[in-house]
């Protein structure tokens, strides 16, 4: 007699790919208020909901030929800073760039469908050629071609970051387009990403420009920086008289202003104010010292948990072991793709 087995019966829960994200910062220094709201905020809240890499980029910061001594400290800080700002290791592929072989085999391939009339054309080049005329080198050339293998190389179709970086992101798309008209369909085009409807700049205190972090060291709030010196570059962040009529136009440096204070301090604190410099009675020393004190209570727990990481170098060790295995295995999948469609595939 045959015996029938009966099995349980069981709907299982549709498969539910999350999208894939990704995102870099170049190991050049102290993390500032622009990275993390430019980029970090929205890292560390899309952690939950997409299938997060986020990386050092260690490559792209060799243009400016950092001391090698210095590299891996650098490396091990932006480490450090990210998870300091509530990155969890275990729920996203945090590694270095370097550790990820696939990506430059990648940025060679697109190298050569990248045009250089096109490349020579990008604001950010055209900056780098006006400030460092001694070197301009390949690498500063292509760099939008090696921020398209970062995204790429795990198929993402979100990049969190700054405003600063639409324009690559824009480029990036254009490259995967020829690659994908060339060889066949491959990637899918990647779009810049911020919780809000638009992507931020955090302006620098001085009112010229973006916080960044090689210039202007006392205009840029680093994430380390120490409350003493939080209060003194606040308070020295550039203001007037004052509005003499009611509902004035603000002038840039003082919506900058408002703009650093909506970023940190409560929204009833912010009303205050502009309800205050719409009556003309806003009084600046005032303003600062509130902003002061909401950006030392904003920075100071960030500061002090990326010092407790920094000292562990164990744990920066895993975190960037684990997270280039993860990383590997995504990448190496695309890149197996990517040479079967050129042709590359000869055993
Ligand atoms: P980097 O290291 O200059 O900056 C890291 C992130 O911080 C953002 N950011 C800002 N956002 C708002 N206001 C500011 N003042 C400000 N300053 C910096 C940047 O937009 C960025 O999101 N090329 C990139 C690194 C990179 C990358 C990538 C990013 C390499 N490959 C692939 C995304 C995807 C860079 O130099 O970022």
């Amino acid at each position: 007699m045959l015996l029938s087995v009966r099995r349980p019966f069981r709907i299982l829960p549709p498969v539910m790919s999350k999208e894939i994200v990704v995102s870099g910062i170049r190991s050049t220094g102290f993390l500032h208020l622009g990275n993390y709201f430019g980029a970090m905020r929205n890292y560390v809240k899309m952690q939950d909901e997409y299938n997060c890499y986020f990386f050092v980029a260690d490559y792209h910061s060799l243009t400016t030929h950092p001391d090698p001594k210095d590299l891996r400290a650098n490396v091990y800080r932006v480490v450090a800073e990210n998870v300091a700002c509530g990155l969890d290791p275990e729920k996203v592929a945090l590694y270095a760039q370097s550790d990820v072989p696939e990506i430059p085999e990648l940025y060679l391939m697109l190298n050569m469908l990248a045009y250089m009339g096109e490349l020579e054309k990008v604001p950010t080049f055209k900056d780098k050629v006006r400030q460092q005329p001694q070197n301009v080198n390949a690498g500063l050339l292509t760099y939008p071609v090696l921020m398209t293998a970062d995204i790429i190389i795990h198929k993402a179709v979100k990049v969190p970051v700054g405003k600063d970086q639409e324009q690559h992101i824009e480029m990036a798309r254009n490259f995967v387009n020829r690659f994908n008209n060339r060889y066949g369909e491959l990637f899918p085009e990647p779009y810049p990403f911020n919780y809000s409807s638009e992507l931020i700049k955090v302006p620098s205190l001085d009112g010229t420009g973006k916080m960044s972090k090689s210039e202007n060291e006392n205009a840029t709030l680093y994430l380390a920086d120490e409350d003493d010196i939080i209060r003194k570059k606040v308070m020295k962040a550039k203001t007037d008289s004052g509005p003499t009529e009611h509902n004035s136009e603000m002038p840039e440096y003082i919506q900058n202003l408002f703009l650093l204070m909506g970023l940190v301090s409560t929204p009833d604190v912010v009303d205050t104010y502009k309800k205050a410099f719409n009556e003309c009675t806003i009084r600046y020393g005032d303003m600062k010292k509130q902003l002061a004190e909401d950006m030392v209570q904003f920075i100071a727990p960030i500061r002090e948990k990326t010092k407790e990481l920094h000292a562990n170098e164990d744990a920066i060790k895993k975190i960037l072991k684990e997270g280039a295995e993860k990383a590997r295995a995504s990448a190496s999948v695309t890149i197996a793709e990517a040479r079967k469609l050129i042709g590359i595939n000869y055993y």
